[in-house]
């Protein structure tokens, strides 16, 4: 049987190497596209060239293209020589903050790399299944207008909803540039489902975490948090009083959703994917949990909030549990927090 081949962007990054790794587990060839950038965005400490560089090391078959995605010609020339059975998109500019200082450089990562991308697939490739990060973002700040309940440590929901599901406007709020260029792929991913009927499926991750992130202050909560804690760096909370939500899931979680959309996949389908309610954590938890473990946070005073940045989102996994009831998360919350303190202390 000829061997499955899978193209990767964003192969060097935390969902875009778990990805490539678990392909590579169950035998497929991988051919991944990553050139840096988060280098670029975020500086020495946010690279992903050891990534990349331990994945050449122990996945012989793995194919790197140190191709820019904003390269249309590149793109669309390895699309072609390729023709992947399976495309999982994840190259992107991932941070709302930064967006507002870089906003050509995150557009035409987020917005046009994206359509590079569907072009060539349409062209190359159009029965491939394709798998889109998104992101919660999406939905601006829209989740701020739901009522919500503070308790003790966290905000939740007053309404007893158990979390935020596809049906939620994506439109008239405030998204950042970030949001703004993400809904912009979000849409023609979409589209290019609905309209060319390809298989492409849209999962608007909220936070995703794990000990291959390249954490900063600027993106990765979680694993910057817990860095923070295990290196005694000092942590600044932006606003909330700490008291706000995420659903935390592991990037391997995300990729063997992947590979159950592959195998399973839809026309243009939006799924909002995240830890849901039993992964979901404020900062506050997180630094009891932290200190649970030994660990104490060293606390700079608290800073105004971050613009459009959610009080609490916790995914309704109610859609993705229905297409894809194989599926399970294999990493809670404390497994996830225990993985990343290990991590950071031995690699200290
Ligand atoms: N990590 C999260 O919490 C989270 C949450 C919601 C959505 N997402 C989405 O998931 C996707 C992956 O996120 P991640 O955390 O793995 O990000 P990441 O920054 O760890 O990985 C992205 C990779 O893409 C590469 N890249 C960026 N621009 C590129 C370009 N122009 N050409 C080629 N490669 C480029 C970077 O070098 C990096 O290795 C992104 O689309 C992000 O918006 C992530």
């Amino acid at each position: 049987m000829r061997q499955q081949k899978a193209l990767v962007t964003g192969s060097g990054g935390l969902v875009g190497s778990a990805c490539v790794r678990l392909l590579g587990r169950k035998g497929w060839n991988v051919v991944g596209v990553d050139n840096d950038m988060r280098q670029v965005f975020f500086g020495a400490q946010g690279s992903t060239k050891g990534a990349i560089e331990t994945i050449c090391r122990e996945q012989p078959t793995y194919q790197h293209h140190a191709i820019d995605i904003r390269n249309r010609e590149a793109l669309s020339s390895l699309i072609r020589s390729e023709r992947p059975q399976f495309i999982i998109h994840t190259a992107a500019q991932p941070s709302h903050d930064k967006a507002a200082s870089i906003p050509y450089e995150d557009f035409d990562t987020n917005a046009v790399g994206t359509l590079n991308l569907l072009v060539a697939a349409r062209e190359y490739c159009a029965d491939s299944p394709i798998c889109f990060t998104s992101t919660n973002k999406v939905y601006g700040d829209r989740p701020n207008e739901l009522d919500l309940a503070e308790r003790d440590t966290r905000y939740d929901y007053a309404d007893g909803r158990i979390g935020i599901d596809e049906t939620m406007s994506v439109d008239q709020t405030l998204h950042s540039l970030f949001g703004a260029s993400k809904v912009a792929a979000d849409m023609l991913c979409q589209e290019f489902g609905r309209y060319f009927q390809m298989p492409v499926g849209i999962f608007r991750c909220g936070c995703i975490t794990g000990p291959d992130h390249a954490a900063v202050e600027l993106h990765g909560f979680l694993a910057y948090i817990v860095l923070c804690a295990v290196r005694g760096i000092e942590y600044t909370i932006y606003g909330y009083k700490g008291k706000q939500v995420r659903d935390q899931i592991h990037s391997d979680d995300v990729a063997s959703l992947f590979l159950d959309f592959y195998n399973a996949p839809r026309c243009g389908e939006v799924y909002n994917l995240g830890g849901g309610r039993e992964n979901s954590i404020s900062i506050l938890e997180t630094i009891d949990a932290l200190s649970d473990m030994g660990f104490t946070l060293n606390r700079k005073p608290e800073q105004v909030n971050r613009k459009g940045d959610h009080i609490c989102y916790i995914s309704d996994l109610t859609k993705i549990n229905s297409h894809f009831p194989g599926w399970r998360l294999e990493n809670n919350v404390s497994k996830i927090l225990s993985d990343l303190a290990r991590h950071h202390y031995d690699s200290a």
